[in-house]
């Protein structure tokens, strides 16, 4: 007999919270022998190779327009989520990719649809990262399909490409089990921020869709529903296109709240979630009606009374000629493993929010001055500070439209740090622990449940480009998943309401 709860998402975040008194109890054992493989493959489809276009000299690819458009796609999903590196592993070796992914499972998948451009027929492409390839694997029009399941998005309208990206739910929940739906958005979050930014480089202006007949897509990709789902869809605007400059429009739409389920058992608890968020095909979605929401010179969340107020306005991090510097950065960023405990210069923690939370000052560098999120006024960001020079120890509100840092609570939280972040030592020893949170009610309000994986999924670009910006200043920076929720906010004096979705740590790398 179904009952009268609270939402769905707020009763899936309450239950996969982390808590000091359960979690030693709940402790799951690893099967290693049933460990996910996190590469897919098909028996049938042909391959197109695009490691040919990395490695050409800048000069043939200039003066041929073919291996100039096969160059700006191959160097597209390289940057998005090739394989950046390769660590030996007990005999087996491990690939790491330039998108970070918890516990290193990726479950992310990504795919390629084609309208039908010259040197791309239309259908379906997956970009297979363990050889830099797309399999093309189904030869058919499809993009009347993406478009009705997008509700005619007007994005799609005089474009020719788009990705999407799926999550396969059992690669990370193998390990993570239902709080790993988290960390697959987080983790999508992250590979959507490279895309974004990667698509600067190769001449495309990225629309985000995370607003779509959840159904329709995963048919049109022809996956099991049971076992993958839809994150995200980003078209791709070329910008050498005039008629593919395009206006931008929302990429969330709400679905339905819902306070009527059934008893769900641990283990069913991620997939009933992602199921129960979808929106209703019959949705009446009317473009012409619909703005995307100024997220500047609106007045920031928190002013706390008579707290201290430091401006974080800076010059902005130089990507290098061409991005030459951005791509770099891609290329060789990785998550760091341990800090030296060694503070950071206020310049630096400046720098890192202006890349992060300020892109309209990137315009000069080609960079989008816009990029999308879902909805960036829902999210809310607190820092706290364990060693920079020049600023207290604490925890702070940092306010993006004033661009100022907003004190809290004044104390070295080192230790706390660690035992908020389960024992991980990058949390006492990074020099900034920064979390991203959000008001789960009002969230709620706005969008239904499905918010929840609009959260997760900004959460993750910002964290992608903190990431960045470390790597590009020789930080260190890694995100952490794993926290105990509650404690977070009553140890930092987080207003209680905020729900921490991510923390990202940054510091001087050991
Ligand atoms: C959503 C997310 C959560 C993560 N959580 C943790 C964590 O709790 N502890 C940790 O040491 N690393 C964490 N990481 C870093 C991953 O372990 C790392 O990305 C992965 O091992 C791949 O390595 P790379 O980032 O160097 O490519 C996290 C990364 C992401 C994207």
């Amino acid at each position: 007999m179904p009952e009268l709860h609270q939402s769905i998402a707020q009763h899936y975040h309450d239950r996969t919270k982390y808590d000091p008194q359960t979690l030693a109890t709940k402790t799951h054992q690893i099967d290693w022998a049933k460990q996910p493989v996190p590469f897919k493959e098909y028996k049938i489809g042909t391959n197109i190779d695009l490691k040919p276009y990395l490695e050409q000299p800048s000069a043939t690819i200039k003066n041929n327009p073919q291996s100039q458009w096969w160059s700006r796609l191959s160097q597209l999903l390289f940057h998005s989520y090739g394989l950046t590196a390769r660590m030996p592993s007990m005999g087996s070796a491990v690939y790491l990719r330039s998108a970070p992914s918890a516990g290193g499972l990726y479950p992310a998948e990504l795919y390629i649809v084609s309208r039908g451009t010259p040197l791309l027929p239309p259908g379906l492409y997956n970009y297979q990262c363990r050889t830099h390839s797309l399999v093309y694997y189904w030869e058919s029009d499809v993009w009347p399909s993406l478009q009705a399941a997008t509700f005619w998005h007007p994005s799609l309208e005089n474009t020719q490409l788009a990705i999407i990206t799926t999550g396969i739910f059992y690669r990370s929940a193998w390990r993570y089990e239902d709080r790993a739906y988290r960390r697959i958005l987080l983790d999508t979050g992250h590979l959507l921020g490279n895309i974004q930014l990667a698509a600067n480089i190769s001449d495309y202006r990225s629309h985000l869709i995370a607003g779509f007949v959840d159904e329709a897509i995963n048919d049109l990709l022809y996956i099991d529903p049971e076992n993958e789902g839809a994150t995200a869809i980003i078209t791709l605007a070329d910008l050498l296109d005039v008629r593919q400059n395009l206006p931008l429009k929302p990429a969330a739409l709400p679905s339905t709240t819902e306070t009527t389920y059934p008893f769900i058992p641990d283990g069913q608890l991620l997939k009933y979630f992602h199921k129960n968020t979808q929106i209703a095909p019959t949705t009446n979605v009317n473009w012409n009606l619909l703005q995307v929401e100024p997220t500047v010179g609106l007045s920031d969340k928190y002013n706390f009374p008579f707290c201290d107020k430091i401006s974080t306005k800076t010059k902005p991090i130089n990507w290098g000629e061409n991005l030459s510097e951005l791509s770099n950065t891609i290329y060789k960023r990785r998550s760091t493993r341990a800090y030296s405990g060694e503070n950071l210069t206020f310049a630096e923690l400046k720098a890192l929010l202006d890349f992060t939370y300020q892109p309209q000052n990137y315009i000069d560098q080609n960079l989008d001055p816009h990029p999308d999120y879902l909805d960036l006024n829902l999210i809310e960001t607190f820092i706290a500070v364990s060693g920079v020079e020049g600023l207290d120890s604490g925890c702070y509100y940092y306010a993006p439209n004033a661009q100022e840092l907003r004190q809290i609570r004044f104390k070295n939280f080192r230790r706390e740090l660690h035992f908020l972040c389960l024992g991980q030592e990058l949390g006492r020893d990074a020099a900034v622990v920064l979390f991203h949170t959000a008001d789960l009610k009002t969230a709620i309000a706005k969008y239904g449940d499905r918010v929840y994986r609009y959260l997760h999924l900004d959460a993750g670009i910002l964290g992608q480009r903190l990431n960045l910006a470390a790597i590009r200043m020789n930080l260190g920076v890694s995100g952490i998943g794993g926290f105990f929720d509650d404690q977070v906010n009553e140890v930092l004096g987080i207003p209680i309401d905020e729900a921490v979705l991510y923390i990202t740590t940054l510091g001087r790398p050991r």
